[in-house]
């Protein structure tokens, strides 16, 4: 590969790497929907409406030892927090708070699912409390944030 060849090569493979960035960069931004500050999103007031739901159906089949709804209700809630806003309005420490607060909430019901698929009520139970904790917190970092 004689220089001209070796420099052609070295601005294709720099003008790919420019082109990558920017892109990534450029959906990054398209994908913070931010949630508006006032007038919180009706959708979101319906999911975490229903969330509340199944947080009473999952109590009321621990204390009945119905496996099968806490299972169902476990797995909805995991539908139902996939439609809650991916992002908040905020700086990227601000929303990686957040993301940690949803991914731990699929995880906890997850876990929930399995439990009471083994029928494990124990299990299940330190599932639950691990849920509530976590809605507490998400909601408490929410709040702080608008102080
Ligand atoms: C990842 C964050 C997050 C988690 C986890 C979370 N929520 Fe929410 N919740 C929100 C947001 C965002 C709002 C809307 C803004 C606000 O009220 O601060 C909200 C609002 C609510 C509301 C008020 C809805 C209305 O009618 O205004 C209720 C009730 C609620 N959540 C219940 C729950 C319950 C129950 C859980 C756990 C099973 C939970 N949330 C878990 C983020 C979360």
């Amino acid at each position: 590969m004689d220089k001209t060849k070796q420099f052609l090569a070295a601005g294709i493979l720099f003008a790919g790497f420019w082109m990558t960035y920017h892109t990534t960069a450029e959906s990054r931004a398209e994908d913070v929907k931010p949630i508006p500050t006032e007038t919180v999103k009706n959708s979101v007031r319906q999911a975490m409406q229903r969330k509340l739901v199944l947080s009473k159906e999952i109590l009321n089949g621990l204390v009945l030892q119905d496996y099968d709804s806490i299972e169902k209700a476990a797995a909805e809630m995991k539908k139902v927090s996939l439609q809650s806003p991916k992002q908040i309005e905020g700086d990227e420490t601000e929303n990686e708070l957040y993301q940690h607060f949803r991914l731990e909430f699929l995880r906890i019901n997850s876990l929930m699912e399995k439990m009471a698929q083994e029928k494990n009520l124990e299990g299940a139970a330190y599932a639950y409390q691990n849920l509530n904790a976590n809605c507490l917190a998400c909601h408490s970092y929410l709040h702080g944030k608008d102080e």
